[in-house]
């Protein structure tokens, strides 16, 4: 089939994910699905809260004429003045309406964001272990990613990351909480990533972009501070989405925030409008646009979350595995007890368990756990995680 060589390539060596859910199907056929402990994606378990269903069932009963309609590419002017009352609540700066940008997810807006700043070959430094996504959604764009690995215990590391600024760097992505290894940023790291951001900007002679993508912001635990970045570095774009706090991933509803203190917004702003119509997203969904700006600040029940966690991470250090303790997000990024992590993910489908390894996140040696599943499903499968390390001794 005639696809480009390029996609052909991609599709070979990319997706983990995929081969463990094909995995999944295979043993779901095998076993009967309920012996199969699919902790491969992560796809948000939690239901909406119940302002939510209020909020549709208010829009299906009293429709406003038109609602179906296009809008203006960025959004209704009245969600996104919502949204930056909000963030200006939050963050203590002035945001205004022409900052917000709705958009298709988080994953569109990082497409959005990329399109608007790239030109071939500029570089986006991304911090390993990373989403995988994030080398496409810069690819998507001519750009090219420059992998920065984090230091002991998934922390971000400025120096590493100043040292791999170039004259090319156009932006560098951080994500906290963290997929897949849940770490949040504490903010004297993020105030030590300001400074190398400001001098490298002033070394190579353009503003370097900081694209902080938060969409797992409200899943944190333990009362764990989650720091905005806008007061840390001025030029700052913040892209997010409700598909995890709100639990409407298939919903497709996010946003882009400019900072205030980005000197030229404008253009910025205009461009991204500009890309988010012609990638072809148009405008983010119109129903939920309605819907989430009336929900901000609201979120799924993170206590279910946290006590999934705790479950799992006690279980997970009593069988013997080496995991970090993740701060927020729905995921565990343990050592694998063998050095080769695919050959481990294969030892626990044996155990009817799916996980994603390592190196699916450019960490070979690790595997990632998304715990977005029900009670149960942890219960029964922590038999398996202890005989799977069990077994690899
Ligand atoms: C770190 C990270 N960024 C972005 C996304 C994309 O999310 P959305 O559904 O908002 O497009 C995900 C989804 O899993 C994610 O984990």
């Amino acid at each position: 089939m005639s696809i480009s060589k390029g996609l052909t390539e991609v599709l070979d060596a990319s997706s983990w994910i995929r081969r463990m859910f094909e995995e999944g199907e295979r043993l779901r056929a095998e076993r009967g699905a309920e012996n199969v402990f699919d902790f491969s994606l992560g796809n948000p378990i939690l239901e909406p809260p119940a302002r939510f269903r209020e909020e549709l069932r208010r829009l299906a009963n009293d429709p406003a004429p038109g609602m179906h309609r296009y809008m203006p590419n960025a959004g209704y002017p009245e969600t996104r003045a919502a949204i930056a009352t909000y963030y200006a609540r939050e963050t203590g700066l002035s945001f205004a309406a022409d900052d917000v940008l709705m958009t298709c997810g988080a994953a569109g807006g990082l497409n959005v964001v990329f399109k608007t700043i790239l030109d071939p070959g500029d570089e986006v430094v991304v911090l390993s272990p990373y989403f995988v996504e994030y080398r496409f959604y810069v690819t998507n764009h001519g750009g090219r990613t420059v992998t920065v690995p984090t230091g002991p215990r998934f922390q971000l590391d400025a120096g590493r990351i100043a040292e791999a600024i170039g004259n090319r760097t156009k932006a560098v992505l951080v994500n906290s909480p963290n997929n897949p290894t849940g770490v949040v940023y504490p903010r004297a790291d993020l105030a030590e990533l300001g400074r190398v951001l400001v001098d490298a900007s002033r070394r190579i002679g353009h503003p370097i972009f900081l694209v902080s993508d938060e969409p797992y912001r409200r899943i944190a635990y333990d009362g764990i501070e989650v720091p905005y970045l806008f007061d840390l570095y001025p030029d700052t774009i913040l892209v997010t989405s409700h598909s995890k706090d709100l639990g409407l991933a298939g919903e497709r509803i996010g946003m882009i925030l400019a900072s205030p203190r980005i000197p030229d917004r404008k253009t910025l702003v205009t461009g991204m409008i500009f890309a988010n119509r012609t990638l072809g997203y148009v405008n983010a969904p119109a129903l939920m646009q309605r819907i989430v700006a009336r929900l901000q600040g609201e979120s799924i029940d993170v206590a279910a979350y946290q006590a999934k966690r705790d479950r799992l991470l006690g279980a997970l250090i009593e069988a013997g595995y080496d995991v970090v303790k993740p701060g927020g997000a729905f995921y565990l990024f343990p050592r694998s007890p063998i050095e080769d992590d695919v050959r481990f993910v294969r030892l626990l489908v044996e155990e009817g368990i799916l996980v994603v390894p390592g190196r699916g996140f450019g960490t070979p040696g690790y595997f990632r756990i998304s715990y977005a599943v029900a009670d149960d499903v942890i219960e029964r499968a922590i038999p398996g995680f202890r005989r799977g390390i069990e077994r690899a001794k």
